[in-house]
């Protein structure tokens, strides 16, 4: 691992970890992970969702005895955060996924590793585990996020080297079948789960078929690739996207387990709402059958509270992590956790909410109109 990094004292909010980030990446790795697609408005409005909404509390609340733990697929999570699956976390740091994990394994915080890492999802797995028994803390859950490759067969390796090294869950990332990106890899960081697959396709800028009619669309996933998914593995199956309707309804009949509902930070369709937005609609019409947990601009503990007491059971931490990885490594990471977790219980002690399932739509008042 690469020598400690002091936090600098003045870093108080995930805001300041934001800002302080842009002095310690180069521009080109800076704009790949803070942009969003097209005009970004809907990067935009994952925050402007939150923005909107005004909390009122309960006078006088009895805070004995409060906790924000969760229970998600039987595992026990200390608070409603997760780290979220972020690519090629090297890009930040050279210890990468290795110091998330780490940070994860110290504050009992679960993560959610990207097919896309650039360390193995064995390395990653390994380096939690070793922290949390050199830290004597139990084993923070750990979670694989699945981009479905176009071979079913790689699919399948990946599901069972995910299943082997321990992970207790797969999330099958559905909104980023195509995505056009331009941002070269810095040299030495490379998608470490997929050496000897093929590399992924891009978007022909070239005369002839642009998507339609080549191999990217033909490979695009579908319907019968999440059944398939769903005979392949008895792990729980968490699908995230913009999953909504009767396309959430068919979902639940393919028996998924869980729901993140997500625009991908506002990265791939630019137009879509905020998951903030449509989540009460969401969470209603999915009528206690799974968890919803939600991502997409949350930065701040009464985010988390916003969300939880929309019908969120938890929320993904996504560009943050990045932000403090670039700052100051694990130590970071594991810092950053710590101001939302710290923020979170300020807030709900605030409100006079001892639990999470204290918290509640009408404690809520909004949406306001956009300033
Ligand atoms: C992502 N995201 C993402 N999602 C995923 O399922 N697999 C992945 O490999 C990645 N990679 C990735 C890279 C970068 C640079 C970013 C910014 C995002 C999306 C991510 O999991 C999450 O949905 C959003 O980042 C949440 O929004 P915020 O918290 O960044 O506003």
């Amino acid at each position: 691992m690469a020598p400690l990094r002091a936090i600098p004292p003045d870093l108080l909010t995930l805001a300041d970890y934001e800002a302080r980030a842009a002095t310690h990446l180069p521009a080109a790795s800076w704009r790949h992970i803070q942009e969003g697609a097209g005009a970004e408005r809907t990067l935009r409005d994952n925050r402007t969702a939150f923005d909107r909404w005004r909390l009122l509390p309960r006078a006088l609340a009895d805070l004995r005895d409060g906790d924000t733990v969760v229970e998600l697929f039987g595992q026990r999570h200390i608070a409603p955060i997760l780290l979220a699956p972020l690519a090629y976390q090297r890009i930040a740091h050279p210890d990468g996924e290795r110091a998330t994990a780490c940070a994860s394994a110290a504050l009992g915080t679960g993560m959610v590793v990207s097919t896309l890492s650039s360390v193995t999802l064995e390395d990653i797995l390994a380096a939690q585990r070793s922290a949390a028994q050199e830290l004597g803390s139990g084993d923070a859950p750990a979670w694989f996020q699945l981009y479905l490759q176009p071979e079913r067969a790689a699919n399948l390796a990946l599901v069972r080297r995910a299943e082997a090294a321990g992970y207790q869950a797969i999330v099958l990332t559905i909104d980023a079948a195509i995505k056009r990106s331009s941002f070269a890899l810095p040299d030495g960081v490379a998608a470490a789960n997929l050496a000897g697959m093929a590399p992924p396709r891009q978007v022909s800028m070239a005369g002839g078929p642009i998507l339609f009619g080549t191999p990217l669309a033909d490979a695009a996933p579908r319907w019968d690739d999440l059944d398939w998914l769903r005979q392949a593995t008895r792990l729980p199956i968490i699908l995230k996207g913009m999953v909504l309707g009767k396309d959430l309804d068919r979902a639940l009949s393919l028996g998924i387990d869980g729901l993140i509902l997500s625009n991908h930070g506002g990265r791939v369709l630019d137009g879509l709402p905020s998951a903030l937005t449509m989540l009460p609609g969401v969470v209603d019409r999915v009528a206690g059958r799974i968890p919803v947990l939600l991502d997409g601009g949350v930065r701040t503990g009464t985010d988390i509270v916003t969300a939880i007491a929309l019908g969120a059971r938890a929320v993904l931490i996504g560009r943050p992590l990045f932000h403090a990885l670039a700052v100051a490594g694990m130590i970071g990471v594991a810092h950053m956790i710590h101001i939302l977790r710290t923020e979170l219980e300020m807030t709900m002690a605030q409100l006079g909410a001892p639990r999470l399932s204290s918290l509640k739509r009408e404690m809520l008042v909004g949406p306001a109109p956009p300033r």
